[in-house]
Formats: C-alpha cells, structure tokens, sequence
C-alpha cells in the first residue's frame, strides 16, 4: 500500500521517534508500505516520520542513484555495490562517524523541490536491525553512508536543510514556507501540509 509523504511543516517530522520495542505483523506490512511508496516517489530512503509515524525505522535502496545516472559518475564496483544495496534499518543508533567531510547535493521526499549541497563525515558506523529484528554493526562510506546519515537525521527530528549554512537557508525560506502551505507539491502521493 502506497502511503501518503508528509512534507515540511508537518510536526511529526520534527519530533524525536520512538524506538520498535518488538517485531510484529504491523511492522512487517509498515515495512512493505514504506518500501512501496519510497519507489513511487522515486526515492532512494525513507523514514518512519516520513509516513507520519513516529518510530525508529528507515529502509534504504541506492539502486536509482545508478539507474538515473547516465553519465560515468560511478565505477563499475561503486555501481554494483548501489545496485544492491537495499536494506531495513530498525532501532539504529549511529555509533562513530568519521572521515573527511565532503560535500554532497541532497534532496528530501519531504521538501520536494529543493536540492542543496549538504556536508557530512564520509564513514558511518551504525548498529541497527534487520527486518527480521537481527543485530548488526557495520560500517559504511560514501553515497550509501550518506544516505544513511540523512535517514538517521529524520528519526532526531531533522532535515536536511537545517544543515546548510544560515544564509542559505535565508534564500530557502519562502520556499519551505510554501510547501507548508500547500504551494509547492510534488508528484507522489502526499499528506496535504495543515494550513
Ligand atoms: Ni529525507
């Protein structure tokens, strides 16, 4: 079932979310939802409050950064490593991050629109569950480190534009304004911002 996005202005997106305290059947189909409405918006993750709930959990899959990327911005071994990289992050909690930072142009299926270069450490080590409520500790680099990064942002209760510099946020304004009035929607299904 495709679930409808929340988008900027929304509460739930700036609340801390709460942990899945055990798997149940919910979480199971939960999981299934946000798999099949990150693909229709085209999106590469999304976030439980992105749904409008407020849990720990996000799913993953880089396959489109490969996909929608005709130009030789990747290797071959960087291009199957996005290709198969889909995944359920339950409960995760960011243990070290590290690395040089680097600069990276996000985009949010909460903030449709708008696009801007974001910096974050370029290694993340995160413990988290699997779908089947398995433990792992892993570390990742690069796109899918960042990706993680900005997932793991939503259950804290922040976006990306909260990391751009004050100015440019300055010039954003007007424009997150209007996506919390309802005047800048994207083309997927989405929860209509309270006005
Ligand atoms: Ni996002």
């Amino acid at each position: 079932m495709i679930l409808p996005i929340y988008l900027y202005g929304e509460s739930v997106l700036r609340k801390k979310a709460e942990e899945i305290p055990q798997n149940t059947p919910e979480i199971k189909a939960m999981i299934d939802d946000m798999f099949a409405t990150m693909y229709q918006a085209s999106g590469v993750g999304l976030a439980g409050p992105q749904v409008g709930k407020s849990l720990r959990i996000f799913v993953v899959d880089t396959a489109p950064f490969v996909k929608d990327n005709d130009d030789d911005e990747f290797t071959e071994e960087e291009k199957n490593e996005l290709m198969s990289f889909k995944r359920v992050f339950i409960n995760p909690v960011i243990l070290e991050e590290k690395g040089e930072s680097w600069k990276f142009n996000e985009g949010c299926l909460s903030i449709p629109k708008i696009r801007e270069d974001v910096l974050r450490p370029s290694e993340v080590k995160i413990q988290y569950l699997d779908e089947d409520f398995l433990p792992h500790t892993e570390v990742f680099k690069g796109i899918i480190a960042r990706v993680i990064q900005h997932e793991y942002d939503h259950l804290e209760g922040i976006l990306f534009t909260d990391r751009i510099s004050p100015f440019k946020r300055k010039l954003l304004q007007g424009k997150l304004n209007d996506i919390s009035k309802g005047l800048i929607t994207p083309d997927y299904k989405f929860k209509i911002p309270k006005k």
